[in-house]
């Protein structure tokens, strides 16, 4: 007969969490975000600890350079998505560790024979003003122009102009060396009242944009998630398939920690993947494993070595796995399992293994109840790529401006190895959608939104740092008719923009 659990499974939004005994000392200035990203012994610490407990999606829609560059700025980290040529991904890696602060390379180009419709489609896709005309319209490409919105007037010039009868031409342009500091590179602007210095190498190709606007975020962020060498953490996905090209071209490319992307990762090819590691780099080369959804499952990949279990079958935004295939567990309840789990082992052990919760985060306080649940971090696709940084085009639905987001399942990705369980290597059936997010504006506002939320509540919980929140938290269930009790009812709202969704 088949085993039937004893419980129904739950998910976060049926949980609350009761307030607990506030001190005067809890306020939220005095909230210690930080957590261990990978294993270690008792009385040790974790290796990698974050500055605040979010990392980024290991999806195509989500997390690129550009997203972990931002989010490592705040103390986070993005895993940059392996369903990509391992060339591209390590390039990636290799973008975010040579990153210097100020210096950013230009996403958004075009070719001198483009026309100002293209100019045109190309800013509201990226939001950005300032165009680099470079010959083959990379963002390395030799350097022939810029067009900003001085260069052109759509109601007096025709939208199939050429870009090079329009734009600033080379010659015209204040440019500087490629090897000119951050210092100077703000006093030539400041000099010259300009609102970007692009820096080109001795051939006139492109290498970097200095923009006015950035000035004052380049001065430090006292989270910023730094190496030892002082440059940004990253992250990096890889498969149970291609690893053993794909890791040594990640490591090389200076990848901080890895991650296997798996959507069910109770399985023989994951331990394969973590002993490939193991043998050829011992514990030097840090490694997580998942996605798992109960006990056995945490067990497995602990004793098989990774670094860090994800927790979450069937629960993201854009999943359909549970539609298409019938498998998965309630987020909270799977959770809440692991955490048992990772608590006992590291009691017979002595060996800690982080736990990360993946996917199904929608309000804020969702992430205060995972982490009270017991999860070391988060890890979020939907909340991250609603954001400028992600990699996505922004358009315009219905008069209000999306972002693009979809699955490493959905046709548009076609992440096969992330749903492999061997046989044919190609995608039958999606196992994700294809979709919109409302836009929401900068990494940094909104992070610095929520996790004040978060940190409000823990001040409620009377508790200071994730540890104590993660002893200390008391939670309750909560029936269907308090769920209602909870939203605003029996009023009308004058302004439906306070209805409280975290993406508003
Ligand atoms: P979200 O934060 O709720 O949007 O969930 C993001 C998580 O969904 C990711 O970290 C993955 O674990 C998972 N995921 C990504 N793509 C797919 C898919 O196509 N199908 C099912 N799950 C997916």
């Amino acid at each position: 007969m088949a085993y039937y659990f004893d419980e129904p499974s739950h998910t976060f939004g049926e949980y609350l969490l009761v307030p607990g005994y506030s001190s005067t000392d809890c306020v939220p200035t005095n909230v210690n975000l930080q957590t261990p990203l990978v294993k270690f012994k008792k009385g040790e610490q974790s290796p990698i600890r974050l500055n605040i407990p979010l990392v980024s999606a290991i999806m195509q829609a989500v997390s690129d350079d550009k997203m972990a560059i931002a989010l490592a700025r705040e103390g986070g980290l993005s895993f940059i998505y392996g369903s990509q040529s391992i060339a591209d991904e390590a390039a990636m890696v290799a973008r975010v560790k040579s990153y210097k602060a100020g210096f950013v390379t230009s996403d958004s180009n075009i070719k001198p024979d483009q026309t100002l419709e293209d100019v045109l489609a190309l800013t509201q896709r990226t939001g950005h003003s300032t165009i680099a005309v470079t010959e083959d319209g990379s963002a390395n490409g030799k350097l022939l122009g810029i067009v900003t919105s001085r260069d052109y007037r759509v109601s007096r010039m025709p939208l199939d102009l050429k870009v090079s009868e329009f734009m600033t031409k080379f010659e015209d342009l204040i440019c500087a060396d490629e090897t000119t500091s951050l210092k100077t590179a703000n006093d030539i602007i400041w000099e010259h009242k300009l609102n970007s210095l692009p820096l080109v190498d001795k051939q006139g190709h492109l290498k970097y944009m200095v923009f006015r606007k950035d000035y004052a975020s380049h001065k430090e962020n006292e989270n910023e998630l730094l190496d030892s060498h002082k440059r940004y953490m990253v992250g990096a996905g890889i498969n149970t398939r291609d690893f053993a090209e794909r890791v040594p071209a990640l490591v090389e490319a200076g990848a901080d920690v890895l991650c296997i992307d798996s959507s069910e990762g109770f399985t023989e090819w994951q331990k394969i993947t973590i002993d490939f590691i193991r043998q050829k780099y011992g514990d030097t080369v840090k490694v997580g494993a998942g996605n798992v959804v109960d006990k056995e499952g945490f067990l497995f990949l602990a004793k098989a070595g990774a670094d860090f279990v994800k927790v979450g079958i069937g629960g993201g935004s854009i999943c359909i796995t549970r539609e298409q295939k019938g498998i998965g567990r309630g987020q909270a309840t799977a959770l809440i399992e692991v955490v048992k789990a990772r608590d006992e082992y590291f009691e017979e052990t002595g060996v800690y293994v982080p736990v990360c919760s993946d996917g199904g985060i929608v309000y804020d306080y969702h992430m205060t109840l995972a982490l009270a649940m017991g999860a070391d971090f988060i890890m979020l696709g939907r909340y991250f790529s609603r954001f400028d940084e992600s990699p996505t085009n922004r358009v315009m639905v219905n008069g209000t401006y999306m972002k693009e987001y979809w699955g490493e399942g959905s046709n548009r990705a076609r992440n096969w190895q992330r749903y492999d369980m061997g046989g044919d290597k190609k995608l039958s059936f999606e196992e994700g959608v294809d979709s919109y997010v409302p836009y929401a504006g900068s990494l940094k506002d909104n992070v610095t939104l929520s996790l004040n939320k978060v940190r409000s509540t823990m001040c409620n919980c009377g508790v200071l740092s994730i540890p104590e929140l993660q002893r200390n938290a008391r939670i309750t269930l909560v029936s269907a008719t308090s769920i209602v009790e909870g939203g605003s009812h029996d009023v009308v709202l004058k302004d439906s923009n306070i209805s409280g969704y975290s993406y508003k």
